[in-house]
């Protein structure tokens, strides 16, 4: 497998290194229990940089108090071997402590595409994702880094705080990988039971039948509460499902005003999904 480093001062050594060879660095930021999602960022990665780095950090400051972080999903000696397997050169372990040592005190605050959708329901976690990504960006100075458009609004978010602070980055976001019956590949899928694992794939049809409706000259208001309806009849409670202007996430009520995304999220037992796609025909 490919080995581990657990140092910011480790991490930049090696990338010096590759550096120093002329090699171009790609980073594939991750809270690890990797699964095909995250390899086909590796691969992605590995088409567009030299050396690619993926980081495994289950990052404490993006969850709330009341969410999973103590049981989310930990795989590091199974995550190695996929990363290698993917294409990774080298793993980024940090601790807590390596990225939030005693007396931080920094976070970014945003606007723009983290209004809504998700803050709604979750107020505090792009902040603690945003800061983590910078942090990482910075630590690795990578050319290029990928991210998953299963995450689409922390996608965007991403894109506008490499733009709004001037990092001398690529940001690259990746198709989303799904399942053969349309759920999205997710490290929360695991929580799932056998009665739930079955009406999940009600997320993804839904967005899809309203997808074709809008394409088809359907309203689009109608359209997305055709598609609310169907996901609580699947079981699931609704935190949203809204269409979008796909860049800057603001509510969008016509095709003519732009490029528009079917977001959604939802919670069926104790696990809450998120999915989107785009409208596009
Ligand atoms: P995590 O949920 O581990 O996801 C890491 C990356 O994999 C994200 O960019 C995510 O969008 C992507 N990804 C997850 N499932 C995917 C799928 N089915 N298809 C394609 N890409 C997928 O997102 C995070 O971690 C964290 O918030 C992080 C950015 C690492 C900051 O802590």
């Amino acid at each position: 497998t490919i080995h581990p480093v657990y140092t910011v001062d480790e991490l930049r050594a090696q990338v010096a290194a590759w550096r120093a060879e002329g090699d171009t660095v790609a980073l594939v930021p991750t809270m690890g229990a990797l699964h095909a999602g995250h390899a086909a960022l590796m691969e992605a990665a590995a088409k567009l940089a030299q050396r690619v780095i993926v980081s495994i950090f289950v990052n404490p400051t993006q969850f709330a108090p009341t969410e999973d972080l103590s049981r989310y999903p930990r795989t590091l000696e199974a995550d190695l071997d996929r990363a290698e397997k993917a294409g990774a050169h080298l793993a980024f372990v940090p601790d807590a402590e390596e990225m939030y040592p005693k007396g931080f005190a920094t976070t970014i605050s945003l606007e723009g595409p983290a209004l809504g959708l998700e803050t709604d329901f979750r107020p505090t976690h792009f902040a603690g994702v945003a800061t983590v990504v910078a942090k990482l960006l910075i630590q690795t100075a990578p050319d290029v880094a990928l991210f998953g458009e299963k995450d689409y609004q922390q996608l965007q978010v991403v894109i506008r705080l490499g733009h709004d602070l001037n990092l001398p980055v690529r940001i690259v976001g990746v198709p989303t990988v799904r399942e053969p019956d349309g759920l999205a590949l997710s490290s929360r899928n695991v929580y799932l039971g056998t009665e739930e694992r079955a009406a999940a794939p009600a997320l993804h049809r839904s967005l899809q039948a309203a997808a074709r409706a809008i394409i088809d000259g359907a309203d689009i208001a109608a359209a997305v509460a055709e598609a609310r309806e169907s996901v609580i009849a699947a079981g699931f409670v609704l935190d949203y499902l809204e269409a979008r202007h796909a860049e800057t996430l603001a509510p969008i009520a016509s095709r003519d005003e732009g490029p528009i995304r079917l977001l959604v999220a939802a919670r069926i037992g104790a696990t809450r999904l998120i999915d989107n796609i785009g409208v596009s025909g």
